[in-house]
C-alpha cells in the first residue's frame, strides 16, 4: 500500500527538487493562483504554503509584497533549495520541514492557507486527507480561507473517458495496482521517478470539504477562471480549484 513516506521518498529525488526549482524560476505564479489568491488574501496576512516544494508560489507571492507568507513541505531537500532561492533573492521567508498531517502550527495561527498543484490529493488514503483537511481548519482562523486544487480527470473534463472505463474493469476484477487504497489512485511516472496522486470525483471532495467544517465558496476548472501561458498549460493539465472558508 502506498504510504506518506513513499511520496517523502520520490520528492526528496534530486530530478524532482531540480523540477521543482526550475519552475521558480520558469513557470512561477500562474495567472489563476494570482488571481485567486490576491481575492482572497490580504498583503498583510499571516499565510501559509503547505506542499511549498521548492517555493513557486511562495517566492513568488513574496515577490508581490505578502510579507507574512512562510512554507512548509515534506520534502527536506525541496526545503534546503526553497531556503537557498529565497536567500538568493534576498527574500526573507521561513519554510519549515513537516508534514501536512500533522501540522507544526497552533490553533487559528493563520489568515489564509493553500496548498497548491494538487498537492492535497497526493496524501495516500481518504482518511489521511480528512486529517490533513481537519489540520488546517484548526491552525486556520475562523472565516478565513483555504484554497487548493484537484486533478480535473474525473469527470470534469470528459478528457479521460477511456482511461477510467480500463481502470473500472481491472478494479471490479481486482486487477488494480496492488499499492492502491482508494478508487482514483493512480500512479506515474515523471523523469523516471515513480509518483502518486488521487484523482477524486467532486462528490467526494464536497464531502471532505464539509467533514472537516469548512464551506464551499467556489469551486471552478482553471480554464474557467483565465487563460494560462503556453509553458504553463505543458507544465500542468487543467485543475480545480476549490476556494473553501472555515466554518
Ligand atoms: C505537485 S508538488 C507542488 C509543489 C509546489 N507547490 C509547486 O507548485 O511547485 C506537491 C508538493 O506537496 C508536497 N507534499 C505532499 N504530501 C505532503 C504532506 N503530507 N505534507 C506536506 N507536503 C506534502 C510534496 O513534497 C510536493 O512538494
Amino acid at each position: 500500500m502506498i504510504t506518506v513516506d513513499d511520496v517523502k521518498k520520490s520528492y526528496q529525488e534530486e530530478s524532482q527538487v531540480k523540477r521543482y526549482s526550475d519552475a521558480v524560476c520558469t513557470i512561477g505564479l500562474w495567472k489563476s493562483e494570482l488571481l485567486l489568491f490576491t481575492q482572497y488574501f490580504d498583503k498583510q496576512h499571516k499565510i501559509l504554503d503547505i506542499g511549498c516544494g521548492a517555493g513557486r508560489t511562495t517566492i513568488g507571492l513574496a515577490k508581490k509584497g505578502y510579507s507574512m507568507i512562510e512554507g512548509l513541505d515534506l520534502s527536506n531537500n525541496l526545503i534546503r533549495a526553497a531556503k537557498q532561492i529565497a536567500l538568493e533573492e534576498g527574500l526573507n521567508i521561513r519554510f519549515t520541514c513537516g508534514n501536512a498531517i500533522d501540522l507544526p502550527f497552533n490553533n487559528n495561527e493563520f489568515d489564509g492557507v493553500f496548498f497548491s498543484f494538487n498537492g492535497l490529493m497526493q496524501i495516500p488514503d481518504k482518511r489521511n486527507r480528512l486529517k490533513v483537511m481537519r489540520e488546517i481548519n484548526r491552525v486556520i482562523k475562523p472565516s478565513a480561507y483555504f484554497v487548493f486544487t484537484t486533478h480535473s480527470g474525473r469527470e470534469e473534463t470528459g478528457l479521460f473517458l477511456e482511461f477510467w472505463d480500463d481502470y473500472g474493469k481491472k478494479w471490479n476484477t481486482r486487477q488494480q495496482d496492488k499499492r492502491a487504497i482508494d478508487y482514483g489512485d493512480r500512479f506515474f511516472q515523471v523523469d523516471g521517478i515513480e509518483m502518486f496522486i488521487h484523482i477524486p470525483t467532486k462528490d467526494e471532495v464536497e464531502q471532505i470539504i464539509k467533514d472537516s467544517k469548512f464551506r464551499v465558496v467556489q469551486s471552478k476548472l482553471r480554464s474557467e477562471i483565465c487563460e494560462e501561458r503556453e509553458d504553463i498549460l505543458d507544465y500542468s493539465v487543467d485543475c480545480i480549484f476549490w476556494i473553501v472558508q472555515k466554518l
